[in-house]
This record gives C-alpha cells, sequence and structure tokens, in this order.
C-alpha cells in the first residue's frame, strides 16, 4: 500500500544568529508575530495539511518552545474563574492540536544533522520537514501539494522559489525539467553556489517531504558550505538512486528568521486579522503619509 505522510520533523535547534541581539536569550522561533509565536504558524500549517505527529529539534536553550505547547492548569484555571471561556478555548487547542514531541540537537553542527536526530522517531515511514523560522501564508498551497505529490509519486519532493539570480549564493539552488503545473523533476541540486555558476535561480524553500532512505544519506554526509552537515548535500546523494520532485511556488513565504522578513510577516499578518487590522491599517496610511510614502 502506498505510504502516507502523517509524520513531520521542525528543526528549530539552529543558533539564529541573523536575529541577535534577540537569540542571545530567546529561540527566534518564539519571536511573536501580532499574538502567537513564528513555531506555532508552523505547526498549525502542518496539522492543516494532515500531519497528526510532530518531532520539534530543538537545543538546550529552548525550553519556552516546550512550555508554549503544554497544557497550563493553573491559567486555564484563572482564566475559567473570571469567565474568560474563548481565551481557555484558545489556550487548550494550543496543547491539542497534534502529538508534538521533543528531542534535543547537542550542538547546532547544520540541518542535515539537525534533521537526522528524527531517525528513531520517524522510523521507515515518509516525513515532511517544515523549517522552525519560515511561516508560509495560510492560503499557501505548498505542503499540501507536496504531500498530494508525494503520496501520487512516493517519491521525495522539495519546496522550490525563483529568486533574482545574485541571490541564489544564500540558498540551495536546483536545476529542474517542469514536468506539470507546479512540478518539477530535480537534476542537479547544490547549496549555497557561486551565482556566476548556479545552474539555475530556483531556490530551495523551508518545506521538504522524504522517503526514510533521507537518514542513510545524511549519516554519511560530511560538512560542507559553512562547515555545517548540510541537507542539500544529502538530497544529493539520495538523488543517484531515488527521484527527487520540486513543488514551485511564488508567493506566501516569510523567512522570520531574516530581521526585514520579520518585519513583513508582522504587518501582513496583522493587517489580516479581524481584531486588529482596521485601527492597524489606519495607523499604517498615516505613518505612510508622515514618511512621505504615499500623498
Ligand atoms: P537557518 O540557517 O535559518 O538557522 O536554519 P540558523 O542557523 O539558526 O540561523 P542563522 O543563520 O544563525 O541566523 C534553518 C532551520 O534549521 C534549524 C534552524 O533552527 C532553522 O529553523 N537548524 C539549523 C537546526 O535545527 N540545527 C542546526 O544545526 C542548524
Amino acid at each position: 500500500m502506498a505510504a502516507k505522510v502523517k509524520k513531520a520533523v521542525i528543526p528549530a535547534a539552529g543558533l539564529g544568529t541573523r536575529f541577535l541581539p534577540f537569540t542571545k536569550s530567546s529561540p527566534k522561533e518564539m519571536l511573536p508575530v501580532v499574538d502567537r509565536p513564528v513555531i506555532q504558524y508552523i505547526i498549525e500549517e502542518a496539522v492543516d495539511a494532515g500531519i497528526e505527529d510532530i518531532l520539534v529539534i530543538t537545543s538546550r536553550h529552548k525550553k519556552s518552545l516546550e512550555d508554549h505547547f503544554d497544557r497550563l492548569v493553573d491559567l486555564e484555571d484563572a482564566l475559567t474563574a473570571k469567565g474568560k471561556t474563548d481565551e481557555v478555548r484558545e489556550i487548550r487547542r494550543i496543547s491539542e492540536m497534534a502529538q508534538i514531541h521533543f528531542v534535543r540537537q547537542g550542538e547546532a553542527l547544520g540541518l542535515g544533522h539537525a534533521i537526522g536526530m528524527a531517525k528513531n522517531h520517524i522510523g521507515g515511514e515518509p516525513f515532511a520537514v517544515l523549517l522552525g523560522d519560515d511561516i508560509m501564508h495560510r492560503s499557501s498551497p505548498v505542503l499540501k501539494g507536496m504531500i498530494a505529490a508525494y503520496e501520487a509519486e512516493q517519491s521525495s519532493v522539495v519546496a522550490l522559489m525563483e529568486v533574482p539570480k545574485q541571490d541564489i549564493g544564500s540558498y540551495g539552488c536546483a536545476a529542474a525539467t517542469a514536468l506539470s503545473d507546479n512540478l518539477v523533476q530535480v537534476s542537479e541540486l547544490v547549496e549555497k553556489p557561486d551565482p556566476e555558476v548556479a545552474p539555475s535561480n530556483l531556490a530551495v524553500m523551508g518545506r521538504y517531504v522524504f522517503t526514510p532512505e533521507i537518514f542513510d544519506e545524511i549519516a554519511k554526509t560530511q560538512p560542507g558550505a559553512g562547515g555545517e552537515i548540510q541537507i542539500t548535500d544529502a538530497m544529493a546523494s539520495l538523488m543517484t538512486y531515488q527521484r527527487m520532485l520540486g513543488f514551485t511556488f511564488t508567493e506566501g513565504r516569510f523567512d522570520t528568521g531574516k530581521k526585514i522578513d520579520y518585519l513583513r510577516a508582522v504587518v501582513e499578518l496583522a493587517l489580516e486579522r479581524e481584531d486588529l487590522g482596521p485601527e492597524f491599517r489606519t495607523i499604517l496610511r498615516d505613518i505612510a503619509i508622515r514618511e512621505g510614502l504615499v500623498s
């Protein structure tokens, strides 16, 4: 029987150096986007795509991630006593969204190494990976589309987006040929290539669905770009004997590990909120006029 994708891994053990000084004492995955941490958006996306079991890769300094998804009975009792039933429901919903497990990566040796920590938990099943600092808009078809592609083809799938050629050196880069509307077949993968010699401007973007054989390849992968064990390198090895598909998309992603994209996420997602959007829009308009951005 064709295997279904029911498990996901969320690597969230990185050092977050692009978001210092905040990340000196707090995980970037706990940055608030309006009133919920980044990691909650990501877990909600996974659950929405049919994932039932989630393993978060954390580290010693990231206990608040675990606390956020735990029951908080004293708070529930205090809110109940004050008749704040909506708040109680929301707090409880967060701890009941899915089976959420945690494992620590003792040392931040790279994304490939972080995913490798999930081997025992995942076992022989296919699984999704969602990066802990990459929010996808809730209308995004990406993860659901990738899981559907996996289940139809039983091949690993990676999310891909075109970026300006000069920026490709910051990403994993894929050469690919078109199969259908959003699907491509990946023929080459290289991590952080020199833009002058990069095989394309298609960048790997924070969502993956893997066959369990990826763990064999991670185990053999040596440190690569930046001295880190790169998942892109393990994927390139996997591709020598298994097909790798790409799911292309153009919008709806926020890299909240990067200050400027974090600011964009907060503004865009706050504008969409029914309770805050209208008033926030007025504030933004006033700022835009004051700054001479509109007349
Ligand atoms: P990033 O490269 O965006 O995260 O990794 P980073 O290393 O924390 O960021 P900077 O560059 O220092 O600012 C993508 C994802 O992989 C996780 C990160 O937490 C992030 O969600 N990661 C990265 C790990 O879990 N372990 C690692 O060793 C590296």
